[in-house]
């Protein structure tokens, strides 16, 4: 594919607007980057986004793709996509189904066992799409309270798994709570489900997690496991937007929800995944400013005397204090906006780890609310 002029300006101008690590997704803030939020223009720490991203690799890729908009993904270029991500997991590349980001694929897996009126077992609060969307096409949810620590209770989970039960739903780092499980674990966990059971292990924060033995579970699928493991470009890579996430699966299993998803990816998915893993430096560097950041937070928290679930994600779900609404109403007047309300957490609420003067705002913020709040 040629590059005309006008491509080469738009992609250094990107280029230019964002030197690596700057502060991406806040480039449309009046006064730039790291300008102070206003009601207008607030700090969005609610979602659990990546404001570095796009890995500038990525954007050059997304840039250089522009002409292409009027295609559509040509197989060729999904299957090579295929290949390069069953090559790092050491899978086959039938292993692989790939999704409009992992929420798409969590979905295709609630249907799945939804249509046959299957059970799902999960612990509450949890992330829901796979559950709401199993929940709404016909499953059975059975949810098991976390433990005291908020971490998911895989002992009273295993209790509750019967005959009838098709999946378990786990999430690690989990969301909300962001504690992680170790690897161990939950691999014992999964050898001890009856053989209809099928582990979906949600790992879209996997990559920010350093506590001891918190790592992907992705290595199982090579011996035949009867798990999914999910990931996404959404989180590490700064890529929402994108809408990219893949699930590794046995390839019966890829066989039999892959045909539940409702589209297929976007023209510029297969360039920028490739760019953003190629981007080795982007994703060190995004990992150790959150993975700081993180732990300012948490000390901030401490030295306020508020309790918080031990982090694994870029998040931290903390006690306020207060009524979440009374909370997220004090941080919106500092022009923060905050994650919803996870029952029965009422005090409690999850903020982002943003870019470093967003969590330096946050936490002035912090104190003087807390101070107001309580
Ligand atoms: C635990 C978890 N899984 C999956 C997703 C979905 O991410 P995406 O569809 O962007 O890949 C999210 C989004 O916040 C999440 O928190």
């Amino acid at each position: 594919m040629s590059l005309t002029r006008r491509d080469l300006l738009t992609s250094a101008a990107l280029l230019l607007a964002s030197p690596r690590g700057a502060f991406a997704a806040n480039e449309a803030r009046p006064g730039g980057a790291s300008a102070a939020p206003t009601a207008d223009h607030p700090y969005l720490l609610h979602w659990n986004e990546n404001p570095y991203g796009p890995p500038p690799a990525a954007r050059e890729a997304i840039a250089g793709t522009i002409q292409q908009t009027c295609r559509y993904l040509t197989p060729n270029d999904e299957d090579a996509l295929i290949a390069l991500l069953a090559g790092r997991e050491g899978v086959a590349p039938q292993q692989i189904v790939t999704g409009t980001g992992s929420g798409e694929l969590l979905r295709a897996l609630g249907l799945m066992v939804g249509r046959e009126g299957g059970e799902i077992v999960t612990a509450d609060p949890t992330y829901d799409e796979l559950v709401e969307y199993g929940r709404q096409t016909g499953a059975t949810i059975v949810t098991v309270p976390l433990d005291k620590n908020l971490r998911q209770d895989l002992d009273a989970m295993q209790k509750v798994v019967t005959e009838k039960t098709r999946l378990v739903y786990l999430c690690n780092p989990h969301n909300p709570s962001g504690t992680g499980l170790n690897a161990g674990r939950i691999a014992s966990f999964i050898e001890a489900m009856p053989p209809q059971v099928i582990v979906v292990v949600d790992e879209a924060y996997i990559e920010f997690a350093n506590g001891p033995g918190v790592r992907s579970l992705a290595p199982l699928l090579r011996t035949g496991a009867n798990i999914v493991v999910l990931r996404t470009f959404s989180k590490l890579y700064g890529m929402a937007g994108l809408r990219f996430g893949y699930a590794i699966a046995p390839k019966a299993l890829a066989e039999t929800f892959g045909p539940l998803r409702m589209t297929w990816a976007n023209v510029f998915a297969a360039p920028a995944v490739r760019a953003a893993l190629g981007d080795i430096d982007f994703a060190a560097n995004t990992r150790r400013r959150i993975q700081a950041s993180r732990l300012a937070i948490t000390g901030e928290l401490a030295n306020l005397g508020l309790r918080y679930a031990e982090p694994q994600g870029n998040f931290v779900f903390f006690d306020t204090g207060m009524p979440h609404a009374r909370f997220a109403e004090l941080m919106k007047a500092e022009h923060v906006i905050v994650g919803r309300k996870f029952a029965p957490y009422d005090n409690w609420c999850r903020i982002t780890v943003g870019t470093e003067p967003e969590v330096d705002w946050f936490l002035k913020s912090l104190r003087k609310v807390t101070a107001k709040g309580l």
